[in-house]
């Protein structure tokens, strides 16, 4: 059986959807797990006022009893509080008055909104700018945190750091201390040390009214060797991962290991070598990043992203109203700064779906238990060659 999530939802309607199947029977997922991944969502420096406005409010609707999966559909709401002063505008029946206060003509460059309004015809373009904001991210989050259940009764963490914002750079880190420094940070920043230079940053691109982007890492560590396969494309865990962190909105470019440096160096500092160390198989190095083939190699999975800035700032980008076809700046609807330490862990929660969705394809189960044998004797038989 593989996972899939569907979710449904939009940024000022009632709230989002998530529907997760094919999880097995017997799996711990936590309401806390759920909203302090939620809660790791909102962080950051320079995040908009609507940071403080919303709240995440969440609740199992299905699939969850007594704290374990049942192996029925998962469904997760995630109720919009904002919901409440946009119910005429958004209403699903009749939009009201207040829906005309809030069309939107001037396409943002940068988002969905012009090649949505060409694509589906919506002479109002809030109907795209509804379905394709970032917010759908939290619902995304949320499948993410029920696969990040899963990988930690397994053993297996994800991990994430900032490693960059606005061309200011930070080392990655360096031991599980300062992984989990960034998984607690506000900022995602390995050391503390590292806060006041990105914070600096940021309140200077605010002071100035422009937007800024960034980098972060995500690691997977402890995934059983073999994961992935390279037998056709579409099975390559490279791929897959990759395809997934693309996939959140402003994410530019995404990389494995040493990634685009690899393009600049000899092929003999690009490769990660076999050593023997007693009878075990030891690499010195970790240039792949984690895979070879599209498989599992034993090492911690790296990825890495790079955001490009938030395309809404405090002056808006010129644009043209559609209405009059006049030049005219873009809509302003929501502007956080930046907001890659958010984006970090939208990543992980990307990270541990796909993790988790190809752990449940290739060892499968009903239950969680039959899962998490088949993965130890799996281990055992590599560990013993
Ligand atoms: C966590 C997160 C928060 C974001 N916040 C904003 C925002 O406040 N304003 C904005 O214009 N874009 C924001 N974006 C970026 C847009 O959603 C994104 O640029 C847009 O959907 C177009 O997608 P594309 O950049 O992948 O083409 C955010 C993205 C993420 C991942």
């Amino acid at each position: 059986m593989a996972l899939r999530f569907l979710s449904a939802g939009e940024s000022h309607g009632r709230g989002y959807t998530v529907i997760v199947e094919g999880l097995p029977a017997g799996l711990p997922v936590s309401l806390e797990l759920l909203s302090s991944e939620l809660a790791r969502r909102r962080r950051g420096w320079g995040r908009g006022p609507r940071m403080a406005l919303e709240r995440d409010v969440i609740e199992v609707w299905s699939g969850l009893r007594d704290g374990l999966t049942t192996g029925a559909p998962l469904s997760i709401c995630l109720d919009n509080t904002e919901w409440r002063s946009w119910r005429g505008a958004m209403d699903p029946h009749q939009v009201d008055q207040q829906a005309q206060d809030k069309v939107v003509s001037c396409p943002r460059p940068g988002h969905a909104d012009l090649p949505g309004r060409l694509k589906y015809g919506h002479l109002d373009m809030r109907n795209v700018l509804e379905r394709s904001s970032a917010r759908a991210t939290a619902g995304w989050t949320l499948a993410g945190t029920v696969a990040r259940a899963l990988l930690i009764g397994l053993g297996i963490q994800v991990r994430g750091a900032v490693t960059s914002i606005g061309g200011v750079h930070l080392a990655d880190p360096s031991s599980d201390e300062e992984w989990a420094r960034a998984v607690r940070s506000n900022m995602g920043c390995p050391r503390e040390a590292d806060e006041s230079p990105l914070i600096n940053r940021i309140d200077s691109a605010k002071e100035e009214g422009y937007s800024l982007g960034g980098t972060f890492v995500v690691s997977i560590k402890d995934m059983p060797t073999g994961v992935g396969s390279y037998v056709e494309w579409d099975r390559r865990l490279d791929g897959r991962l990759a395809g997934a962190l693309m996939s959140i909105p402003a994410i530019k470019g995404v990389s494995l290991g040493d990634g685009f440096d690899l393009a600049d160096r000899p092929g003999i500092e690009a490769h990660d070598e076999i050593h023997l160390e007693g009878e075990a198989l030891i690499r010195r190095t970790n240039r792949a990043g984690g895979i070879e083939g599209g498989m599992t190699n034993g090492q911690e999975v790296m990825l890495r992203a790079a955001m490009k800035p938030i395309p809404t700032m405090k002056d808006s980008l010129p644009s043209v109203d559609l209405s009059t076809m006049e030049a005219h700046r873009a809509h302003v609807e929501r502007c956080d700064v930046c907001a890659v330490p958010a984006a970090c862990v939208v990543g992980e929660a990307m990270a541990a779906w796909v993790a988790a969705s190809a752990i449940v394809e290739q060892f499968g189960g009903d239950r969680f238990e039959d899962l998490s044998r088949r993965v130890q004797d799996h281990r055992s038989r590599i560990s013993n060659g």
